[in-house]
């Protein structure tokens, strides 16, 4: 039995966890295990390397992917799935793994829809907007880092009396932003789920200077359909004396070594993807539910809807 593993999309800590994982649990089952470089890109360019368990030594703690990443305009053609798909014959892999987002798992699902190829896909993404699985892979660490920059970013507010923006990841989905907004004790989160009312986030921040909280910390997701700069403009407007930073965080977000709790949940979820693949399964997407490890078909994962975590924004408002 021969495996391919490719990571692709936005990197995420834990990648190197999950690859590790998969490919050692192969290798524990009696697989061969080829490793893809640079994602779909280098799966159509036949960029293919037999792993051993040396290979994956020492990169449990290690953020990025080892076997790189890409993100692939030309497999999202009908001539760029083929051409990797006989890439993959010519290896002769009888299964492929990829570990990314919702793009990745979407390329995974085509290529097993249109060709029959056994495909496997692994949540790993900081973004946590996958709907099949509670929590993606380096959702935690992300999550974790951004807390710690929360907390920097309070102290040199508190000490000047300012109202700092920042501005976390999350395109479509406000997860880091609700999860470190929370955690962080924000005055405000912001969301591309939910619309907001600058009266409401003025009257918040005021009521805060009223009763004399000297800084305030707002917490947006890239998403949010305002910039930064243009809401930190607005507010220094509207709320007389105020003085409104904007911190981007950027790509420190996705980047470090994994939490125990991504790297636990890259060990998990990689171990019982090789399971399913000796069971003789022919497609799933792995994650976890509650603390149970589970699978779906790729077709039925990608359909479900995500569970709402708008939760947290309300209880932020309550706890101001
Ligand atoms: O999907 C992960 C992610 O980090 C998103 O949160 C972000 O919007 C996007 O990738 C950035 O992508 P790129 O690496 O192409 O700039």
């Amino acid at each position: 039995m021969r495996i391919g593993i490719l990571t692709s999309g936005g990197d995420a800590p834990g990648m190197n966890a999950t690859i590790r994982a998969v490919v050692r649990g192969g290798l524990y089952y009696g697989m061969e295990i080829f490793g893809i470089r640079q994602g779909y890109e280098g799966l159509i360019n036949g960029e293919f390397v037999q792993m051993g368990t040396a290979s994956v030594a020492d990169i449990i703690h290690r953020g990025g992917t080892i076997l790189q990443t890409a993100r692939s305009a030309a497999f999202m053609t009908d001539e760029g799935l083929k051409r990797g798909y006989e890439q993959l014959q010519k290896h002769k892999i009888d299964a492929l793994v990829v570990i990314g987002g919702d793009g990745t798992l979407t390329g995974g699902e085509r290529l097993h829809s249109v060709t029959g190829m056994r495909v496997f896909g692994l949540p790993g993404t900081i973004d946590n907007d996958l709907a099949y699985t509670d929590f993606t892979i380096g959702f935690d660490t992300s999550v974790n880092t951004v807390l710690s920059a929360i907390g920097n970013i309070r102290d040199t507010s508190s000490s000047h009396g300012r109202t700092t923006i920042v501005e976390v990841m999350g395109r479509q989905c406000g997860d880091i932003a609700l999860h470190a907004g929370l955690a962080g004790g924000a005055e405000t989160i912001l969301v591309p789920e939910k619309s907001y009312d600058l009266d409401d986030i003025v009257k918040k921040l005021q009521a805060g200077r009223d009763r004399g909280k000297r800084h305030s910390i707002i917490i947006k997701a890239e998403g949010v359909d305002i910039s930064s700069e243009k809401l930190a403009e607005t507010l220094t407007e509207r709320m007389e004396g105020a003085e409104v930073k904007v911190v981007i965080l950027g790509y420190i977000q996705r980047g470090g070594s994994p939490t125990a709790r991504d790297r636990i949940l890259a060990s998990r979820t990689g171990v019982r993807c090789v399971e399913l693949i000796k069971e003789g399964v022919s497609n799933a997407a792995v994650g976890i539910k509650g603390d149970t490890v589970v699978d779906y078909p790729l077709a039925v994962a990608l359909a479900m809807e995500k569970d709402s975590h708008l939760e947290y924004q309300r209880i932020c408002d309550i706890l101001l």
